[in-house]
Order: structure tokens, then sequence, then C-alpha cells
């Protein structure tokens, strides 16, 4: 009972966030659409706004999304295109004091890294509960990779003492959208994100990592007490 309480509210706060970032959007814009449960409030919202007359166009980061905007009302604009995205707005799973992220708990970290990089301003929502002091322990760093090699990849990981661990769903390995695999990374602390992302970047078989640094212009937070708004340095 005292668990189903505690879900509701979080997802109230994610809500709360989502409901706060989409006053950002004005008519006539691109936006790129996030992944996981506190992006798809977004869509959900943007949606009732596109009902009562806001003209805009999605670019979705998944299949998921994708349908649910679609669903919603949302045109999107073909994935296989150049677009100039106004507004990006997405989740993460771990926030840090700088404004650095881990994404890729739902695997789409791919298509989520392309979309924010071709967005003028990239907003992130999230519910409280994400802020942590530091990046890493207890979430995962989740990496994708080729699967090609995946094993050879892993063990180069591995001797970094990276802790990788091949995600599985429902007994399968994990497929990504682009039909890679993921490894998540049990790391402890990742003190330094951006020197971890080049080290990452370099080895053959990675495709890339979860590890978004200075890539969001605002952070918004759900807390009990209310929005939280955070500006972030984009780098
Ligand atoms: C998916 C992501 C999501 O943004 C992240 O997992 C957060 O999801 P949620 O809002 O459900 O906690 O990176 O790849």
């Amino acid at each position: 009972m005292l668990v189903e309480t505690k879900t509701a509210n979080l997802e109230d706060l994610k809500r709360m966030a989502a409901e706060a970032a989409i006053m950002y959007v004005r008519d006539g814009q691109v936006v790129g659409l996030g992944t996981g449960s506190t992006a798809r409030y977004v869509v959900l919202a943007l949606g009732e706004r596109v009902k009562a007359g806001l003209a805009i166009k999605g670019v979705a980061t998944s299949r998921e999304t994708a349908e649910l905007a679609r669903r919603s009302g949302i045109p999107l604009l073909e994935t296989e295109d150049a677009w100039a995205i106004d507004v990006d707005i997405d989740g993460a799973d771990q926030v840090d004091p700088q404004i650095n992220l881990v994404k890729g708990g739902g695997g789409a970290l791919l298509k989520e890294k392309i979309v924010a990089a071709a967005a003028r301003q990239v907003i992130i929502v999230v519910d409280h509960t994400k802020r942590v002091p530091c990046l890493g322990n207890p979430f995962p760093l989740p990496v994708e990779v080729i699967p090609f090699g995946w094993g050879s990849t892993a063990r180069q990981l591995d001797d970094l003492g990276l802790k990788p661990v091949l995600r599985e769903r429902n007994g399968q390995i994990f497929r990504t959208e682009a039909g890679h695999y993921i490894l998540d990374l049990h790391i402890g602390r990742i003190e330094n994100p951006a020197e971890l992302e080049i080290r990452l970047n370099v080895i053959p078989g990675v495709v890339e990592t979860g590890l978004f640094v200075g890539r969001t212009d605002l952070l918004i937070v759900g807390t009990p007490g209310g929005v939280e708004v955070q500006q972030g340095v984009r780098q």
C-alpha cells in the first residue's frame, strides 16, 4: 500500500515536470520527443496543446514515442531527414549537480543523443529521485555496442574495470532500435564523466554511451515542494 502511494506521487512529480517543460514550446516549432515514462507525459501534454491549436512537428526518439505521438495527434517528421529541431524534451536516469546525465535505461540512448545534438535547446525533465551527487552506482551506465564481436568489446571494457553486463529482456538479448546490444557498466562513482565518455568512444564496437555531458540547457525537476528549474551550460 505504501509502495503504491509512493509510486503515485512520483508519477505526479514526473507529470509536473513535463507540464512545466512544454510551456517552453512555441507555435511552429520542431520538437524532439524523448523516451521513457517522464517523456511520455511530455508527449501527452503536447498532444493536448496540439488539439487546442498548437502547430508543431515532432521528431521521435523511439518507436514507442512515435506511436504515442501519432495517437496524441502530433505530426512527426521523417526520421531519416536533416532536421532543425528547436527544442528537445527528454528524461534521464541520473542527473549530477553540473547537469551531466546518465541516460539509456530504456535503451533509446543513441537516437536520444542524435536528437539532442540536433536541437537548439535541450530540456531535461525528471522527478527529484534522479538527482545524485555523483553519476554511477547504483545505476549502471548503458553502452550501446555492435553485436559483431560484442564479447571482445565487453572484454576490453572489463579490462578497464568497468564490469559490463549484457542487457537481456525476458531471457533474450535486448536489441536497441538500431539492432545493437547494450552493455550495462557497473561502475562505482563516475568522477569524470567527460573523460570516461572519450575513453569509451574510442573502443571499437562501442556505438554510443549513455553519458550526456554538457548537453542540457535547462533541467526541470518535479519535487514534493514544486517544480525546480536549473540552467545548464551547453558545451
Ligand atoms: C531512455 C532514457 C530515459 O530518458 C530514461 O531511462 C528515463 O526514463 P524514465 O523517465 O522512465 O525514468 O534515457 O533511453
